[in-house]
């Protein structure tokens, strides 16, 4: 369900939360005791430490094998096999204030989950009654303080756990207790394997906590809180000696990563978390400071977004309707994408964006030459190393030789002399296909036109210092290339073919090393250059699936690893108001000061189907099972694509009259000019709008033939053609009775590859989509042979517009390029609808209006029903 589901992400009790295979710390007194191993305190945190300061991996241990002194007299040794509280016991008037639950009337036990922010589940655990609490304990020899971090015994063979002792208590029946709040070592959290991306002495705050006998507290730990900080060598120099550092609280919901403040204060009060929002507030505007230095924002006040792998650019365009939805001015400034017609598209429809069309590994290395050449023209600070060009342009102190004495027309006595007249184009790549990538420019040359302009290397141009300057001087005046600091948020879906489904031959066992999920490294080192203070990154499901959900623990890993906020989660386009189901992964990453963005709620009533690893089921955005908000009905294909012309499969016009006004709430919203999309009135343009790619792919003349035999009705496909027996396995066979059909052509109305495909038993080859029913996934081809694309009561494939408004892509939307290529443009994007209510969090996170929870409720003006846009488009759009 995506609508709804049964159980509640953050429901669980401690031991549920952790995920599968993840630590679950001790709930019982340790087995037998070993002989003891004496060693003292600072002996054992030289050990731990080791001689780099990381560490030791090797189990301790157990609590009673450190009884005995390590060289201490016999009076020592019972007092380091003591296990007890110190002092008086708290006031009674006090305890029962702050731990309520522990004194319930006698004999009571209440059911209870622990503290995570969130409801209480079904794997509720009992509440231990006290008799009294205590804020000072003696395990072994060790004093320890409530507020302390500790090791406590793991099981045989394992790593210690680590917590921080948030409460002491005696039972009622005698028994000591300590609560512990549990830290995460990297390994322990959803990045698992990946967790060599993560320093070792780094842990991560919980907020689960439970309660275990006194005796398992091992060792005392130092653990230093440190601000989170993108800047890993500022990072560094804030870090104490220590045991362990911490910057982060993991909550297991959605695999969120948040900044955790520096300087918070334990209070085991059972009625409050140790972790307030006012503490968060406070890191929080303390770094602010520097992702507003970091983003330097330009004078329209607007908010920058880059849209890699952006495709036609659907992702970028959501994101930027619901953002400024929301009141916040994202404009998409750059996007990249390698294929030439995407680019194109995106161009038409965003005049305002620098369209780059390379592939995202050369524009990494283009960024990089393009800071070093802002600071080889003193537009940036260097970072004290010398001018990076300073050898090519024969210069030591930024002033080139007079270049301009070289570049004079009559420089050479005999044969031609080239003049450079202006630089009109960076990149990075191989423009002249010598077979070697390089920095290149484009170049028009003094007395000849465009069509002589060429693709120059940099070393080519070491005499035309002046031009380049002024190329440089004016693209990094009107930002032509971005660079750090320049871009607020990154989104972008990183094509990892390396992981799909369709892909037989992927690599289990290492898919980093598998070139088709290269993308998915490029992508993190664009954020790690570039340094946004949002990312957000789309992904296919098999994100979390293959592998045991390498890549998607890979993608939260470096994340973390950059010192990113982040989190998971997985929406359903269909939840969004299309009638297309599409469950996409979508994830956050936020810089250290800003709020980390929830995700949108549902909107409509949408059941989820596939297959999601247990680990990522929570992950799903969804409402709880039984909530009491009414979700709009799910959309059908009748309510996207009953107001369009009928048109023929041979019909090759681009743009035509609507012929009748919309029909749905989804069709007059679907309409809407760009301004009334973002809420702005617009009914001036309204009148004689014309309806864009409403095409189909052209059948061949066999395929037309068998379209037209197909049935005008629900459930229409192959198996009505004569010959085809359905047996009651639900498999095909040839009926013997039936001799076969031919076409015109020869060929057989019933190709063989419809009968075998998928064993017989898919009935999707030449299939209809009946009016009441929403399609799985729109894909990238429009053929007919293995998927149901026919129209309900027309003989053609569905048009490209049809497929578009599947996706929820805006009418003004316009493709270019082959029609192929269009069709595949709008396979590939991010459903407009999901990006938009996506963009109303993103909005929401800047403008810090986002709350701690994971998810949100969007305003009603995302719901697209008819009465929440003022939307002029008539009735009669002709
Ligand atoms: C899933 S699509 C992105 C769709 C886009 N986010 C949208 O919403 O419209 C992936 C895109 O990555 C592009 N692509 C694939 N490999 C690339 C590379 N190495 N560099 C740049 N773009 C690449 C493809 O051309 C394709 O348009």
């Amino acid at each position: 369900m995506s609508g709804k589901r049964k159980s509640r992400a953050g429901a669980a009790s401690a031991s549920s939360k952790r995920g599968k295979g993840e630590k679950e710390p001790p709930k019982e007194a340790p087995a037998e005791a070993e002989e003891p191993q004496p060693q003292q305190q600072q002996q054992l945190k030289e050990r731990l430490n080791g001689a780099d300061g990381a560490p030791a991996k090797k189990n301790l241990p157990p609590t009673r094998a450190r009884a005995g002194s390590g060289g201490g007299g016999g009076g020592k040794e019972e007092e380091e096999d003591e296990c007890r509280f110190v002092g008086a016991p708290l006031p009674d008037v006090e305890s029962r204030h702050k731990w309520p639950k522990r004194y319930l009337a006698s004999g009571k036990k209440k059911k209870v989950v622990n503290v995570n922010g969130n409801k209480e589940g079904d794997n509720s655990e009992e509440i231990i009654q006290a008799k009294c609490h205590y804020t000072k304990a003696n395990v072994d020899g060790v004093c320890y303080d409530i507020g302390d971090d500790a090791y406590v015994k793991a099981g045989e063979g394992e790593d210690n756990y680590i917590c921080k002792i948030v409460e002491m208590f005696e039972a009622i029946d005698g028994s000591l207790h300590f609560c512990a709040q549990w830290y995460y070592r990297a390994r322990d959290t959803v990045i698992k394997q990946l967790s060599y991306l993560i320093d070792d002495k780094r842990v991560f705050f919980s907020e689960i906590r439970d309660d275990n006998p006194l005796e398992c507290l091992v060792e005392k730990l130092s653990i230093a809180r440190v601000s989170l900080d993108v800047n890993l060598d500022a990072k560094r120099a804030v870090i104490p000696p220590c045991d362990y550092y911490c910057d982060t609280l993991y909550l297991l919901p959605y695999s969120t990563f948040k900044q955790l403040p520096t300087d918070h204060k334990v209070d085991g009060c059972e009625t409050s978390s140790t972790i307030s929002s006012d503490d968060v507030e406070m890191a929080s505007s303390a770094s602010e400071v520097n992702s507003k230095e970091i983003s330097k924002k330009n004078n329209k006040g607007e908010v920058t977004l880059l849209d890699m792998y952006s495709g036609c650019g659907a992702m970028s365009t959501g994101l930027c309707l619901g953002a400024n939805l929301s009141g916040l001015n994202l404009v998409t400034r750059w996007a990249v994408d390698m294929n030439e017609h995407a680019c194109n598209s995106l161009k038409l429809n965003h005049p305002e964006t620098e369209v780059r069309n390379e592939s995202a590994e050369d524009f990494l290395l283009l960024l990089k030459e393009w800071q070093k050449l802002c600071v080889q023209f003193n537009l940036i600070e260097s970072d004290g190393q010398q001018l990076p060009y300073a050898d090519l342009f024969n210069m030591d102190d930024g002033i080139s030789d007079e270049e301009e004495d070289s570049n004079d027309d009559d420089g050479g006595s005999d044969g031609e002399v080239f003049e450079v007249e202006k630089v009109l184009a960076i990149c990075y790549g191989d423009p002249k296909e010598k077979g070697d990538k390089a920095l290149y420019f484009k170049v028009s040359w003094k007395g000849y036109g465009p069509d002589e302009d060429t693709w120059e290397p940099i070393e080519g141009l070491s005499n035309c210092f002046e031009r380049l300057k002024e190329f440089v001087v004016e693209g990094h005046k009107s930002k032509i290339l971005p660079l750090p600091g320049d871009v607020d948020v990154i989104c972008g879906g990183p094509p990892c073919q390396g992981i799909s489904g369709f892909n037989r031959f992927r690599d289990k066992d290492n898919p980093l090393a598998d070139v088709k999920n290269k993308q998915l490294l490029v992508f993190m080192e664009v954020v790690e250059f570039l340094k946004p203070r949002f990312v957000l990154m789309e992904n296919v499901v098999d994100l979390v699936k293959f592998s045991n959900g390498f890549l998607g623990r890979y993608a939260l890993g470096r994340l973390l690893q950059m010192n990113y906020q982040t989190r998971l989660g997985m929406m359903a386009a269909g939840a969004y108001g299309l009638p297309q189901f599409r469950m996409r992964c979508f994830l956050w990453g936020a810089r250290p000061g800003e709020k980390l963005p929830q995700y949108p709620l549902p909107t409509h009533d949408v059941v989820v189907r596939g297959v999601i690893p247990i680990e990522f089921e929570m992950h799903t955005v969804a409402y709880d099972e039984g909530h009491s908000y009414e979700l709009q009905k799910k959309l059908l294909l009748e309510d996207a694509i009953s107001d369009l012309p009928p048109i023929g499969t041979y019909d090759g016009r681009d743009e035509m009259p609507y012929e009748k006004g919309p029909q749905t709430d989804f069709q007059h919203f679907i309409r809407s000019s760009e301004k009334e999309m973002m809420g702005i009135t617009d009914s001036l343009e309204d009148s004689g709008r014309l309806l864009f790619d409403h095409r189909p792919l052209e059948l061949n003349s066999d395929d037309y033939e068998r379209v037209c035999c197909i049935p005008k009705k629900k459930g229409a496909n192959f198996r009505d053609l004569p010959g085809v027996r359905v047996r009651p396995d639900n498999k095909v066979e040839w009926d013997p009775d039936v001799p076969r059909v031919y076409l015109d052509s020869g060929k057989p109305l019933v190709p063989d590859y419809a009968m075998t495909f998928v064993n017989g038993s898919s009935s999707k080859p030449f299939a209809r989509v009946w009016w009441d029913e929403t399609v799985p996934t729109v894909v990238t081809r429009a053929e007919p042979h293995n998927q149901a694309i026919l129209h309900p009561e027309q003989d053609r494939v569905f048009t490209v517009r049809e497929n578009a408004r599947l996706q929820g892509f805006p009418d003004y939307y316009k493709l270019t390029g082959p029609i192929k290529e269009r069709y595949i443009q709008v396979g590939n994007a991010v459903a407009v609808p999901v990006a938009r209510a996506l963009g109303c969090a993103l909005a929401l996170a800047f403008q810090k209006s986002a709350n701690e929870d994971f998810l949100f409720r969007l305003p009603d003006v995302f719901v697209n029903k008819l009465e929440q846009h003022s939307s002029a488009s008539s009735e009669n759009d002709a």
